[in-house]
Parts: structure tokens; C-alpha cells; sequence
């Protein structure tokens, strides 16, 4: 399994607040079946000397993390840095923005403001996709009170992470089945901070995905993150085709 959305870099936004936590995440993660964690540390690009800040300050935690990893001979998932850029004023004009991509690819996980949308918004998706970036949007679940809004999102050819969490909350799997039919569920992770309530849950969400949705969505979400990893197309829509009684046990 790939974790599509972590925070376990040490001591570089408000995920793992030291390196031992960093390790204990990894490992949960590790035994859970996960193979490989993309980090994506918070990145708030309000300008060119914060971007060159974050990417600097994330070569010092992921050396930190190499390091103590090795000498306590752990056997951890790949890491691949990336980033989880808030999708600031002007974030399409500055440089380097191929460093806050996912390593090897053009794909960037795009967190959205909370606040209402504005054409500005949208207006900077275009303009990253015009400089041959691919967003991701990080957890749409969590944009569900701007639903009316997502299909003009989602015409500017974007992709969707959605969060482990959203799988495992009953009241939340209704609305997953929205996003799917709106072609809007494309990768998942677990966005662990931490190893108490923020903790890495992609495992079992996945158990949910096979039993409720299908295993055809399993494969699905995994090939796409494979994919991504490979700076290659997702894969064509697929729509869950579940009977009613399945849809009211959701
Ligand atoms: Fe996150």
C-alpha cells in the first residue's frame, strides 16, 4: 500500500514533533501492510524566501529521519518527500515550485483554503496546470460544505486525495459515494500526524473500501497512487455499481 498523505517528517509542521514519533508512525504503518509514505509536510508558499525555507528545512528532517532510521537498523516504508502546498495568493508565479512536487513528478498535492472558494482560487489551479503541474487536491472530504462548487473545481482536470478518516466515519460514507459518482476519489491517505488522534488509519480504511465499496476500488485507488508515483495518467473512471441494500448499509 502507498500512504498518499502523511505528516511524519520530524519537527516540521505540526505532525511528528520528534524524530522517535516519526519512527513509531513508520513502523505502524510498515506493519500494517504499508510499503511506501509520501511525506507531505505543510508548505505556505506566501512567498519565494518561505518556499526555499520549507524545502531546506525539509532536507534537514528527512536526513534526521534516514539517519536515526538506520542506526536503529528499522526496517521502514520508502519515503518520498513531497509537500501539502496551501494554495496561497500568487503561488503560480514564484519558482522552485517542482521542488514541493511529489520526487519525480509533476503531480502536487494542493491544499484548498477553507474559507468560501473564490475565482481567484480557481484562477491559480489553472495557472498551475498551464506551468505543466498536475494538482492533487489533498482531502476533498473535508470541503464537503462547498459541494456546489466542486464541479467547477474538477473541470480544471484536477485529481482527489481523500482522507483514510472519511472510509472509517459511517456518517461520512453517504457523501464518499457522492464523490465517486462525481469521478472526485482518486488516491487515499491516512494525513497521520501523530499517534494518538491523528494516527495511521490507511489500513483499516481500506478493509472499509473492499467491504463496502468493492475490491474493484481498492484496485482501483492503488494502481492510481502506483501511477502517480510514475508521473503517469490515472486510470479511466469507475463507478461503484452497488444494489440498494448495499447503499443503505453503507
Ligand atoms: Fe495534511
Amino acid at each position: 500500500m502507498i500512504d498518499f498523505h502523511s505528516h511524519i517528517l520530524p519537527e516540521l509542521d505540526d505532525g511528528a514533533n520528534n524524530v522517535q514519533t516519526s519512527l513509531e508512525m513508520l513502523r505502524i504503518s510498515k506493519a500494517s501492510g504499508v510499503n511506501t509514505v509520501i511525506a507531505t509536510s505543510h508548505c505556505y508558499p506566501t512567498d519565494q524566501a518561505a518556499v526555499l525555507k520549507f524545502i531546506e528545512d525539509r532536507r534537514y528532517a528527512y536526513n534526521l529521519l534516514q539517519a536515526e532510521g538506520c542506526s536503529q537498523q528499522d526496517s521502514l516504508p520508502h519515503i518520498i518527500k513531497a509537500s501539502e502546498v496551501h494554495l496561497c495568493h500568487g503561488v503560480s508565479k514564484l519558482k522552485n515550485l517542482d521542488e514541493l512536487c511529489i520526487e519525480d513528478t509533476e503531480y502536487i498535492l494542493i491544499e484548498m483554503p477553507y474559507d468560501k472558494w473564490q475565482d481567484e482560487n480557481f484562477e491559480e489551479i489553472y495557472q498551475l496546470t498551464r506551468l505543466g503541474l498536475k494538482p492533487i487536491l489533498a482531502h476533498l472530504d473535508r470541503y464537503m460544505s462547498q459541494e456546489k462548487l466542486f464541479s467547477e473545481l474538477l473541470s480544471l482536470n484536477v485529481l482527489c486525495q481523500i482522507n483514510a478518516s472519511a472510509f472509517l466515519d459511517h456518517s461520512m460514507r453517504k457523501k464518499l459515494l457522492r464523490l465517486f459518482m462525481k469521478d472526485a476519489v482518486h488516491v487515499i491517505g491516512s494525513d497521520m500526524h501523530n499517534l494518538t488522534f491523528r494516527p495511521p488509519n490507511l489500513a483499516p480504511a481500506y478493509e472499509i473500501i473492499d467491504r463496502k465499496f468493492g475490491w474493484e476500488y481498492v484496485d482501483f485507488l492503488q494502481h492510481n497512487s502506483e501511477r502517480i508515483l510514475k508521473n503517469k495518467d490515472v486510470l479511466p473512471t469507475r463507478l461503484p455499481k452497488l444494489g440498494f441494500v448495499k447503499k443503505i448499509m453503507l
